[in-house]
């Protein structure tokens, strides 16, 4: 048997409504290159990394008005986004089936976390080598949890300890993420993980790091391109 593959799968369909903005937020300019390129380059440099497939709304018009090709040719784009990140990345991952198999792993990472760095990468890749499960960056909640009674007050606090907040890349076998993913639907899960532990696999948590912030409302631009100017930027 083969050495098993890395692919990565960049869900890059979404429209971007909490920003506000005209364009949706993957082409936003940070520090003069859409958004995409900065998530894209950090997979396009590390070796371990085969293939990166960017899946996008079939009617995208963004992709095209940018020069990509300083990334080299690992990026592949697929027009089969769907209504949801769910659905999205399962329609990339039946349009590779041809190519991937059943063992090589697939890194889901979304198109708005431009500051993943290669240390963060390399940390999950080696992790989560050994657990045939897959796994995650997450990083442990630091703030106190209150839970919301009537009237916005609070009803009482939740304990935190044990709490994390996932991110990506999350990282599972081909098979087993696209089995996940078509048994729970396209509408359930917010994240890969969520579909494979539904079909009662345990995903291995990896410690990640706060700077690898999704980018949702326009404040996160403003962090995320400090964070870029600072060293996270590849
Ligand atoms: N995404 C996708 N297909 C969808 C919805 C989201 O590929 N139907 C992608 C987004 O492009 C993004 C990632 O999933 O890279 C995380 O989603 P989110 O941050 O929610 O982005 P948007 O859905 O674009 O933003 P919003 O929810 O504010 O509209
Ligand atoms: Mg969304």
């Amino acid at each position: 048997m083969s050495t098993p593959k890395s692919y990565v799968l960049i869900p890059a369909a979404g429209s971007g409504s909490r920003m506000g903005a005209e364009l949706p937020k993957q082409y936003l300019p940070l520090l003069g290159k859409p958004m995409i390129h900065h998530t894209l380059s950090v997979f396009c440099i590390h070796p371990a990394i085969s293939r990166v497939f960017v899946v996008l709304s079939p009617d995208d018009t963004g992709w095209e008005r940018y020069d990509f090709s300083g990334l080299g040719d690992k990026v592949e784009v697929l027009r089969c986004g769907g209504a949801t990140r769910a659905e999205t990345v399962l329609n990339g991952l039946e349009a590779i089936a041809e190519r991937a198999q059943a063992d090589d792993w697939v890194l889901v990472h979304d198109a708005a976390r431009p500051c993943l760095t290669q240390e963060m990468l390399d940390n999950l890749l080696v992790t989560v080598a050994d657990y045939a499960d897959g796994g995650l960056l997450a990083v442990p909640v630091a703030d106190t949890l209150k839970r919301e009674g009537s009237d916005g007050r609070v009803d009482h606090t939740e304990p935190r300890a044990g709490l994390w907040r996932a991110q990506t890349p999350q990282m599972f076998h081909y098979k087993l993420l696209r089995a996940a993913l078509r048994a729970s639907g396209t509408d359930g899960p917010t994240d890969e993980a969520q579909a494979v532990e539904l079909l009662g696999y345990a995903p291995r948590l990896v410690v990640g790091d706060g700077h690898n912030l999704k980018v949702t409302y326009p404040e996160d631009l403003v962090i995320a391109e400090l964070l870029l100017k600072n060293g996270n930027d590849k």
